[in-house]
């Protein structure tokens, strides 16, 4: 075709009649350019003889890259639900170490090469032209929206994927296979459970690693620091705080993950506050089910669960002056006197407390889990 467009009127009709059903979308075309004043100054094929072996070839490493991507992205769906998925985490354990990375190699290989597909085809097969346009004012008229309807036909007709078999084949095949993969988070919800079944009796939503009937023999977990050394309360002073681990085996690892808490030393006064509001919130039943926090606190000392209740991140900046525990990834406050009352940022839930105690050692010890789920929110998650 010839791309020759001088305009002398913008969309209140021209020299051709745009409701004549024979018009190509060519001709629509080339009478939209001319009504919006848009010239082409360079206009060249990029095989100006079709069928050529070099198209043949580009066309070839295209549809490579497409089936490429077809192949990864199943490949993701694959791992994604035959996978050794498990929801205990032991990093160097077994073959679950490379689920999280394969699942990230597929579908990002599946990106790419989409991308580089429609890149290449773009660069390597489409014409060439440029086009000069004047800008102007005012919405479109209905004659201007037939102009583009035509023009998006003839795009279509240009890109030549309906003369190119092999690439609409393979682009299909590569856009299913992205289809999949983005279905398969979703519908694998439906297929896995992380919940407790026989394979798997553990439930990582509901219980931590101070779960004593689980992971201690019916005894309670002592507070332990990373190097898995007890914790007395002469260790931590007055005003001061330490990060507590449940120690158990693999305590302190990935596997134990939600587990940490916040173990706090409070001023006697602070402890005065928190043990009032504590005995408040039970009595208005503004606490959680069962009142787990009654009786938690083992004299001036408290621990509440380290993972933010907003999305997880470890709330452990804590003010001594104020009793704030600030969370660094959004900015979430909770108020220690006040049974970790979120009174700042985005989270909207208290910090679950550990019960503790201490054992007859004169360890710190937590007498039972938590009375909650720790962390951020999620589907099963109990009303509180
Ligand atoms: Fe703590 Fe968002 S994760 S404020």
């Amino acid at each position: 075709m010839s791309h020759n467009g001088s305009g002398t009127e913008n969309g209140a009709g021209g020299a051709v009649d745009l409701s004549d059903r024979s018009l190509t979308n060519e001709q629509i075309l080339t009478e939209g350019l001319r009504r919006d004043d848009i010239e082409i100054v360079h206009y060249e094929s990029a095989y100006p003889v079709p069928g050529t072996k070099a198209e043949r070839r580009m066309e070839r490493i295209v549809a490579l890259m497409f089936l490429v991507s077809g192949a990864a992205a199943v490949a993701f769906v694959g791992i994604y639900i035959w996978g050794p998925f498990k929801p205990e985490y032991t990093f160097g354990a077994d073959a679950y170490d490379l689920y999280t990375p394969l699942l990230g190699a597929t579908l990002g290989l599946s990106l790419l090469a989409i991308g580089m597909g429609v890149l290449t085809y773009g660069k390597k097969l489409l014409p060439h032209e440029i086009a000069i346009q004047d800008r102007h004012d005012g919405g479109s008229t209905e004659e201007d929206r037939t102009i583009a309807v035509g023009t998006l036909g003839f795009i279509g007709n240009e890109l030549g994927v309906q003369r190119r078999p092999l690439i609409k084949a393979t682009l299909g095949l590569g856009g299913l296979g992205l289809g999949l993969a983005a279905a398969a988070v979703p519908i694998g919800m439906l297929i896995k459970s992380p919940h407790p079944s026989d394979n798997n009796p553990a439930d990582p939503y509901f219980e931590t690693g101070f779960n004593k009937d689980r992971f201690n023999d019916g005894k309670p977990v002592r507070l332990v620091r990373e190097d898995y050394s007890p914790i007395k309360p002469e260790d931590v002073s007055v005003g001061g705080q330490m990060t507590a681990f449940p120690g158990v085996p693999g305590g302190t690892t990935n596997e134990f993950a939600d587990s940490p808490v916040l173990l706090i030393h409070l001023r006697d006064e602070d402890a005065a506050a928190l043990r009032s509001n504590l005995w408040r919130y039970s009595k208005n039943a503004m606490t959680v089910a069962g009142d787990p926090n009654s009786g938690a606190m083992w004299n001036s000392f408290v621990a509440y669960s380290k993972i933010c209740t907003h999305a997880g991140c470890p709330a452990s900046l804590y003010e001594q002056q104020t009793n704030r525990l600030l969370c660094p990834c959004h900015q979430s406050q909770f108020l220690i006197t006040d049974n970790a009352k979120p009174v700042f940022g985005p989270a909207t839930r208290r910090l679950p407390m550990l019960p503790i105690t201490v054992d007859d050692e004169g360890y710190l010890v937590a007498e039972r889990d938590f009375g909650v789920a720790v962390g951020p929110a999620f589907w099963e998650r109990p009303t509180q």
